[in-house]
């Protein structure tokens, strides 16, 4: 177990996978799983970084124990607080009652609140330091990625990042932890999902996080959820840059509500135009069908983003609405954007989208189509116009 474990120096993984769980924060599926990662740094001085679930402690320990047997450790180090990483805190306070609790200010009020855990504790300031004997630790504080206690430790002898949520993606590790012995390919979809849905919100914090930590010599990143990065440093750092950007590929996003299929018709041609236009990225969504998670992933994937809602009860198609305040909340920036709407009697949807095109600062393509009722010679024009008016702007920054 003990070789099993290693990733670099004396530094093991310790993590689990939690394959049980439905819904991540409550909200966002988890077809592949999850992982909660800790690790164990068995050096001199034993260190241990972040724990687990509190579901899974006594696996957890098993691991930590098959590590350093009955060696103390001296130290916990709690780069992120929220629950899926703290859960075992007092636990593993309760095990090892003289370990000291590394963290920032603002780690230690949520360590009390949560947990009621005191002791000695090492509050460090950004730039601290801490000699394992080996391993020498450096703390940078990097708050909101993805709360405000969140920082980073970075090991300057074998320049591994112990990153949090920094770099995270959805998907549990079965077998190997290594990016080198494992099959990604499930894995870059869902490190876009993981970003859209949980950090999205927080792209500022994330670039202020990426320039701090520019010039360190990182060989490996260990998340807090997703393989152990090594031969894919590069690539994982870029596509978080790229994302806390809110940077996006040439593509169309088409997000529609549709109750008996007039709107959806719309959307299917809108969708069959951008096609005719060269668009070959093109991803319609029904809102009702597809969860919000893969819709926001795709948004943030794609530069065009079109809407369209039928009214009702004198509102936007509920299911929509709730989706553009999804967008709004992660204040998503620098999308191409044009929606269209359907009514039966009163038209409301369209004129009530016109806040969310405000409100995102997005780029308007063209006007917005609304349909009474059904589909007609002049609609379909309509939605044609807007496809091609997408297209246009889309094509334009392909030089
Ligand atoms: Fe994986 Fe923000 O916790």
């Amino acid at each position: 177990m003990k070789e099993k474990s290693l990733i670099k120096g004396n530094i093991h993984y310790v993590g689990v996978n939690d394959r049980n769980k439905h819904l991540f924060e409550g909200m966002w599926p988890l077809p592949y799983g999850v992982s909660y990662n800790s690790y164990l740094i068995a050096d001199d001085i034993v260190a241990l970084v972040d724990t687990v679930d509190a579901g899974f402690y006594e696996r957890y320990l098993n691991q930590i124990r098959s590590v350093i047997g009955d060696r103390p450790i001296q130290y916990l180090i709690i780069n992120h607080m929220e629950p899926d990483h703290s859960g075992s805190l007092r636990l593993i306070k309760q095990h090892y009652p003289d370990i000291i609790l590394v963290g920032n200010k603002q780690t230690f009020g949520m360590v009390e609140g949560f947990y009621g855990v005191t002791g000695e504790r090492y509050e460090v300031k950004d730039g601290d330091f801490l000699d394992l004997g080996h391993h020498k630790l450096r703390f940078y504080l990097t708050p909101m990625v993805h709360w405000p206690e969140t920082m980073m430790t970075f090991d300057e002898t074998d320049g591994v990042l112990f990153a949090g949520d920094g770099f995270g993606c959805f998907g549990t590790l079965d077998g190997g932890f290594l990016d080198t012995r494992i099959n990604l390919d499930k894995y870059w979809d869902e490190m876009v999902r993981y970003y859209s849905n949980i950090v999205g919100k927080y792209g500022n914090p994330v670039q202020k996080a990426l320039a701090k930590l520019g010039g360190l010599p990182i060989t490996t990143i260990c998340s807090t959820h997703g393989p152990v990065w090594t031969e894919n440093v590069a690539r994982v750092v870029s596509i978080y840059d790229r994302l806390s950007r809110y940077e996006a590929e040439e593509g169309v996003v088409l997000v529609y509500g549709s109750m008996y299929g007039h709107t959806e018709e719309m959307a299917e041609t809108i969708a069959s135009e951008l096609s005719e236009q060269g668009i070959k990225n093109i991803v319609l969504h029904n809102v009702s069908k597809s969860h919000p998670s893969s819709i926001l992933m795709d948004i943030f994937k794609y530069k065009g983003l079109i809407v369209g809602s039928p009214t009702y009860c004198n509102q936007i198609y509920p299911e929509v609405e709730s989706l553009l305040d999804k967008i709004l909340l992660r204040e998503v920036k620098g999308r191409y954007f044009g929606y269209f709407g359907s009514f039966c009697w009163a038209g409301a949807a369209v004129k009530r989208m016109a806040d969310f095109a405000e409100k995102s600062k997005f780029e308007l393509v063209a006007d917005p189509v609304e349909m009474k009722q059904a589909m007609k010679p002049l609609i379909y024009e309509q939605c044609a116009h807007l496809a091609r008016a997408m297209a246009e702007r889309l094509k334009k920054d392909r030089n």
